[in-house]
């Protein structure tokens, strides 16, 4: 098998069942490029927390402060995921570990489209989120623990887990029947019991400052005339 010789991390974590008759395929558009076209150099804010901290509703607020910004993101939510690409996994240890897999996969793949992700899962276990943060790369990786406390976030049970859990009829559910493996050393650490929404993503937001960069005034790009800008595009040389 040929490795991918422009590999920007170590990818030996990961490649013991990669299948042999396979090669990569470098792409001929640079990472460099991409930020200049988007404005922004890509990250995955990865939100870690107990069902009920606010991962989802932060996750989906971050994405709308950004989009309002002018700047491309996208949301990979547990819950959603787990309708689709990881409708096969449960939530034993092991299956938690290849959902967190997938996902870091995925993100890595966003992440070098050059949109930025924000990432909203448990994933309780402080080894998956390591092996999270070597597939995404360590520089683009934003580890944020929403640290409300167990009771706050049973407090809430916004879709009546909890509830079910105590009552015993929801198996190995984080917190109550399953561990959660607190962040030693996140990159943000969001009390989400005292924090508003509001702050909570402002907080992010400010994380990913130094990567979001302002639009070009618009005369840097016209050519002194006044003909829609999508019209001077050479079609020749564009194509080329
Ligand atoms: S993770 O542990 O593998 O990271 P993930 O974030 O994808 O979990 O999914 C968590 C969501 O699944 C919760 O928000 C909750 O709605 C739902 N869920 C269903 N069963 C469980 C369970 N046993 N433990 C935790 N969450 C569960």
């Amino acid at each position: 098998m040929i490795r991918n010789p422009d590999a920007r991390f170590d990818e030996s974590c990961h490649d013991s069942t990669v299948s042999q008759n396979i090669a990569w395929h470098g792409s001929k558009v640079a990472a460099a490029d991409r930020t200049r076209l988007l404005r922004q150099e890509p990250a995955t804010v990865w939100l870690t927390g107990l069902s009920g901290a606010g991962k989802s509703t932060i996750a989906f607020e971050v994405e709308k402060r950004l989009f309002a910004l002018g700047h491309a993101s996208y949301v990979l939510d547990g819950d959603n995921v787990r309708h689709g690409l990881n409708r096969d996994l449960g939530f034993s240890h092991g299956d938690r570990t290849e959902n967190i897999r997938r996902i870091a996969e995925l993100a890595r793949l966003f992440n070098e489209a050059g949109l930025i992700v924000i990432a909203a899962f448990i994933s309780p276990y402080r080894q998956d989120r390591v092996m999270a943060r070597e597939i995404i790369g360590p520089e683009r990786f934003i580890e944020t623990h929403l640290c409300a406390e167990l009771e706050v976030c049973e407090q809430r049970d916004p879709k009546g887990l909890y509830k079910k859990a105590r009552q015993g009829a929801i198996a190995e559910f984080t917190g109550v029947t399953a561990p959660y493996e607190v962040p030693e050393d996140p990159e943000l650490k969001i009390d989400t019991g005292r924090s508003t929404v509001e702050d909570s993503v402002s907080a992010i937001i400010k994380a990913l400052a130094p990567r979001l960069f302002q639009a070009e005034p618009i005369a840097a790009r016209s050519c002194g005339t006044e003909r829609p800008y999508s019209r001077q595009i050479d079609l020749k040389t564009s194509a080329a």
